[in-house]
């Protein structure tokens, strides 16, 4: 497929068909995302492909206590299902769990020399590493879209994160970053607005 189309007509699909994806395929597209560009050429990336069905839906059941939890502490009624959002993932064939690690460089050295908090850094610096994570996960999805398939990045189940890392062993440093799920389109996604051009850029000439 054509570059542009792959990147224009590209959407999130959250129904899939029952089939399975090979391993060969994901690792293809898991390959192709590994040639984005990573800050210090760090490549801190790991995917943790979830094929196992009882994992996904121990995932699943993690979030949705988390979100059952949060709604008693809250106890108001939101517009929209916030289960919704996110409990949909247990159901696609493959669930990529990516992690990342904080990589600090010498310029977040110097900021920790000048008494700077960890979060202040965080804050200055817009955290490269998941940065590079978000380039990754966009070559993955725009490579399984070009091929065929279908897939969403998800963070919505992380309010589960300490929850799903155990579970999925991610220890520190790494912590996870994404989720994205995966496999056959069961349906065409119709194009959705993009903003205006004039609307999301500017020039200073
Ligand atoms: C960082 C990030 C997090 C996202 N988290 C979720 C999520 O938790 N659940 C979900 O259904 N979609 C999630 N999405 C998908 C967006 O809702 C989707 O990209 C957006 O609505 C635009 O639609 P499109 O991808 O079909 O073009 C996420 C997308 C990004 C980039």
């Amino acid at each position: 497929m054509e570059f542009d189309k792959v990147v224009r007509e590209r959407r999130s699909i959250r129904r899939y068909k029952k089939d399975d994806l090979p391993d060969s395929e994901i690792l293809s597209l898991i390959e192709l995302a590994s040639h984005a560009p990573s800050s210090g050429d760090q490549q801190m990336w790991h995917f943790i492909i979830i094929k196992n069905q009882e994992i996904r839906e121990k995932m699943s059941r993690l979030v949705s206590q988390k979100i059952d939890s949060l709604a008693r502490q809250v106890n108001e009624k939101f517009q929209s299902d916030p289960k919704k959002i996110v409990m949909w993932f247990s159901r696609a064939p493959v669930v990529i769990a990516v992690s990342t690690f904080k990589y600090r460089t010498v310029l977040d050295n110097m900021l920790f020399k000048a008494g700077y908090s960890e979060y202040e850094v965080d804050s200055l610096r817009c955290r490269p590493d998941l940065q590079s994570i978000g380039a990754a996960i966009q070559n993955l999805l725009l490579a399984a879209h070009s091929r065929g398939y279908g897939g969403c990045w998800l963070t919505g189940p992380l309010v589960a994160r300490p929850e799903l890392e155990e579970l999925l062993g991610v220890k520190p440093p790494r912590s996870l970053a994404a989720l994205v799920a995966l496999g056959w389109s069961d349906y065409i996604s119709p194009p959705r607005n993009i903003r205006p051009i004039e609307e999301i850029t500017s020039f200073i000439k």
